[in-house]
Formats: structure tokens, C-alpha cells, sequence
């Protein structure tokens, strides 16, 4: 096992070619899952996100994705962390700088091959699990056999076969954001970006939960940023962890974890965690010092 390795000031790189390998298949195996890290998959290149004259939310952040990494981002409440994803994802423009995705330009929709899974549960309370699940698979025109395929496999690797015909109320909340999580990467995404994900639910829960995005992130091949304020989350799940300033986020750190591409919730026995956490518990550290000391000067 590597050990950690972390880098301050990150130097972002361009996008490495346009063409891409056929798409990953989630829920299962696929040509996308060989588990390679290569290239650059989305690349943030001097973003700013200003709303309206006065909050300056984001920025100047450069930030490489490569490609098939699992990439964690933590950082203070109020960083601009959601912002962040909003802007990757196409869901919001930039005050300044460029993103990139697959090599053509992010700006205005969600690029086609981006999968974004909200903090909050975004499930449909009148639809079933199933019909949950097949969402947008029914809106992008996808019907019969393949589309009843996709969505039988998703609940069956996700655990819902016994809740297939459930409305959501009648879930555990950890099971809703399961329905979610299907519900995005049924789509099969090339890039799944999601925004804290299991925040609302118990540690073990969590630790479970995590375990499932791994057991995805390596049958889909696919390119994962997380966020989340959960510091032992990242450090577990992570092959590097952002880590951002106090508003305007900027990263401040970028940590190489190191562990291999197999790991599971298993890894935080390791000792190497913990150096882990300790360096990510540091910087967060000294970053709030460093906000509070100059909130004191503005307040004096
Ligand atoms: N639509 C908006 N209009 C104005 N200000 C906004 C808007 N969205 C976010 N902000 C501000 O931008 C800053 C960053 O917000 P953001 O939601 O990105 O933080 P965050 O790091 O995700 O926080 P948390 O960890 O609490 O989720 C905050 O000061 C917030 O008030
Ligand atoms: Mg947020």
C-alpha cells in the first residue's frame, strides 16, 4: 500500500483528449471497470462563483478530476462546496473561469454523462421504487427490455428487491437515498457527482453506505467527486480528498490517500487512516483558526 501524500497549491492540468471508451455499465461489470486512473475527466480552471454584488462564494479554484478517480471534497459549512458541484455539474455558470468535461466546454446544462445525486431526498413521494428508478430512463426514451433490465439490476444491487413496489414513506431514510443513488446511476453516468449524500443518516448507516458507492465506483467505472463534512467518510472512501479554505473556497490541500482500488470500510483499522484523518483534521484545523482570528479583527 502507498503510503499518504498530499500536495498544497494543486496545478491543474488540460483536459486530455475528447473521445471516450464506450460507456461504463453500472450495477455490474463492464469495459469501464478495469479500474485504470487516467487522463483528465472534468477540469476547473480558475472558477469564481460571485451571487449577486457581495457573496463571493467560490474561487479562484483549479481542480483536475482524473479519470475513474474517486475524489472527496471537504471543507467549512458555508465554503462553497455546493456551489462547486452546482457549477461542475452545468447546474449554474461561473462568474469566471472555464470547466470542462470530456475535453468540450461545461457551461449552461448538465452534460450528457454527468450524474449529480442532491443532499437532500430528491425521491418522488408518489412513485414506487421501481417506477422511482426508472425516471429518467422513461424521460431520456429509453423503454422495454433495456430499460426494465437496467432497472431490475439496479434494485437488486442495491438491496431493494423486497421494497421494488414501495412508496418511498414506507422506507428507512438510508434506503430513500439508495432509491436516489439507483435513480442517477441507472443513467449510467461517466462522472457522478454527489452533494453529501448520506448527511442525514446514522454512522453505521454511513459505513455501509460508503461501502456500497465503493462496490459501484469500481463495477461502473466511473469518476466520483463527493462531498461531504464527514472527514473519516473521505479519508475511507477517497483516493484523494480536496480540501477547501473558509468562503471563498479555494483548496487549500490536496491529500493522496493512496489505498488500493479493492478497499472497503475495513481500510479505517489501518494505521495509514489515521494519518489520514490527522492530516485532514489539521488543515481544517488550522484553516477555522486562521477564519476565526480574522473575524475578530473585522468584529474589532
Ligand atoms: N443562490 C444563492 N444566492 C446567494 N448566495 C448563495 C446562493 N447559494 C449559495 N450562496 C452563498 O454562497 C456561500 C456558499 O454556499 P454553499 O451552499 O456552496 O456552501 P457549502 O460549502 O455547500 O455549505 P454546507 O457545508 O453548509 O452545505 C454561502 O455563503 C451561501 O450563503
Ligand atoms: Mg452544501
Amino acid at each position: 500500500m502507498r503510503g499518504l501524500s498530499s500536495e498544497r497549491a494543486p496545478v491543474p492540468q488540460d483536459a486530455a483528449g475528447t473521445s471516450h471508451p464506450a460507456h461504463p455499465i453500472p450495477f455490474g461489470r463492464s469495459q469501464g471497470a478495469s479500474g485504470s486512473v487516467a487522463g483528465s475527466h472534468a477540469v476547473m480552471t480558475g472558477v469564481t462563483r460571485i451571487f449577486g454584488t457581495a457573496v463571493h462564494a467560490l474561487g479562484p479554484v483549479d481542480l483536475e478530476l482524473r479519470r475513474g478517480e474517486f475524489f472527496s471534497i471537504v471543507g467549512p459549512s458555508g465554503c462553497g462546496k455546493s456551489t462547486l458541484l452546482d457549477v461542475l455539474a452545468g447546474l449554474s455558470s461561473p462568474t469566471d473561469g472555464t470547466i470542462t468535461f470530456e475535453g468540450k466546454r461545461v457551461r449552461g446544462t448538465v452534460p450528457d454523462g454527468v450524474g449529480v445525486v442532491f443532499q437532500e431526498d430528491a425521491s418522488f413521494p408518489w412513485l414506487t421504487v421501481r417506477d422511482n428508478i426508472g425516471f429518467g430512463l422513461r424521460r431520456a426514451g429509453f423503454r422495454g427490455a433495456e430499460a426494465e433490465d437496467r432497472v431490475r439490476h439496479a434494485i437488486d444491487f442495491m438491496g431493494l428487491n423486497d421494497f421494488a413496489d414501495a412508496y418511498p414513506n414506507q422506507l428507512s431514510g438510508g434506503m430513500r437515498q439508495r432509491v436516489c443513488i439507483a435513480r442517477t446511476l441507472v443513467m449510467r453516468p461517466r462522472l457522478v457527482l454527489l452533494d453529501e449524500p448520506f448527511g442525514a443518516l446514522d454512522q453505521q448507516t454511513r459505513l455501509l453506505m460508503g461501502d456500497e458507492l465503493l462496490r459501484l465506483w469500481r463495477a461502473s467505472g466511473a469518476t466520483v467527486l463527493l462531498i461531504t463534512h464527514a472527514l473519516d467518510e473521505a479519508a475511507m472512501l477517497s483516493d484523494r480528498i480536496g480540501v477547501m479554505s473558509s468562503r471563498p473556497g479555494r483548496f487549500i490541500e490536496i491529500v493522496e490517500t493512496g489505498w488500493p482500488r479493492d478497499r472497503t470500510s475495513a481500510i479505517a483499522a489501518e494505521p495509514a487512516f489515521g494519518d489520514v484523518t490527522t492530516r485532514l483534521w489539521n488543515t481544517l484545523r488550522e484553516e477555522s483558526l486562521k477564519a476565526m482570528a480574522s473575524q475578530r479583527r473585522v468584529a474589532g
